[in-house]
């Protein structure tokens, strides 16, 4: 790589970016001027979310990332090290629902160890390689995408679907270990400047649930947005939605 070609701004990582709210928090952060890593695990699918991010004139680059992979995440922080030499926001997005019906009493094993493999670990193992370069930002901030059904607050106030989902033993737990996760990183950074949050979108209509959600992708991807872009004042260790804190 040329020294030209080296990005100099604000430069983010964005996890699962090729589509649904990654796609949007990638969008809304290029239009900030920001260098903007979209990270995702299929090379067809990349391609296209750089080039349609690069003709809205964001300065998008691909980084090949499955987050279950340890070589593939090593690899990842290589990358993002080589062309930018730091990063300044990781956003771990992606995610899986590992499939429903998954009552407990149904659930396999296998739809469970994907769903924390890749919500949970994943997000462990992309934030621990690309640790090394967010130290060294100003102003560092970790994204972690949950959901309000990780609350084990709304899960045992009300049966509503909108705020719990469905009855889930994969999925609906992840979030909640995720969250459980983010705060002990809260703990261990807070004699940092790494600020890291929870964020859930509200229920988006995306491939994750069949586009049965009521948000657009854009308005759920404010919230990340929002958590990624925190003065240097800002919360850490929290968990926010649009209207604000959610309950644990
Ligand atoms: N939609 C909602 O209502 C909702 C509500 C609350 C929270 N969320 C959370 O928001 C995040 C984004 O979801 P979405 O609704 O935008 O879903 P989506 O459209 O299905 O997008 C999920 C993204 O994650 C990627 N991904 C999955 N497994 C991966 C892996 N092993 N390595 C790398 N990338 C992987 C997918 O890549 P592929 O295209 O390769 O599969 C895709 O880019 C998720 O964490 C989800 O749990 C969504």
């Amino acid at each position: 790589m040329t020294e030209q070609s080296r990005t100099t701004g604000t430069v983010a990582l964005v996890t699962g970016a090729n589509k649904g709210i990654g796609y949007e928090i990638a969008a809304g952060l290029g239009a900030l001027g920001w260098s903007v890593g979209v990270g995702a695990r299929d090379d067809a699918r990349r391609d296209d979310a750089v080039e349609k991010l690069r003709a809205t004139g964001v300065d998008a680059f691909g980084v090949p990332l499955d987050v279950t992979d340890d070589a593939s995440v090593a690899a990842a922080a290589r990358l993002v090290e080589e062309r930018a030499g730091w990063l300044d926001v990781l956003v771990n997005n992606a995610g899986v629902t590992g499939g429903m019906p998954q009552e407990p009493t149904r659930v396999t094993p296998a739809q469970v160890r994907l769903v924390v493999e890749t919500n949970v670990i994943g997000v462990m193992r992309v934030t621990n390689a690309l640790l090394p370069l967010l130290r060294r930002s100003a102003s560092p901030r970790i994204v972690n995408m949950s959901s309000g059904v990780g609350s084990l607050a709304r899960q045992s106030a009300t049966t509503d679907v909108l705020s719990t989902g469905p009855i889930s033993a994969a999925y609906s737990p992840s979030k909640t270990f995720l969250n459980a996760v983010t705060v002990q990183y809260a703990k261990e950074l807070a004699d940092t400047n790494i600020l890291v949050n929870l964020a859930c979108p509200g229920f988006v209509a995306t491939d994750l649930n069949g586009f049965r959600g009521v948000r657009t992708p854009e308005q759920g991807a404010a919230i990340a947005i929002q958590l990624a872009t925190l003065p240097d004042d800002g919360p850490t260790g929290g968990y926010f939605e649009d209207a604000g804190v959610i309950p644990w």
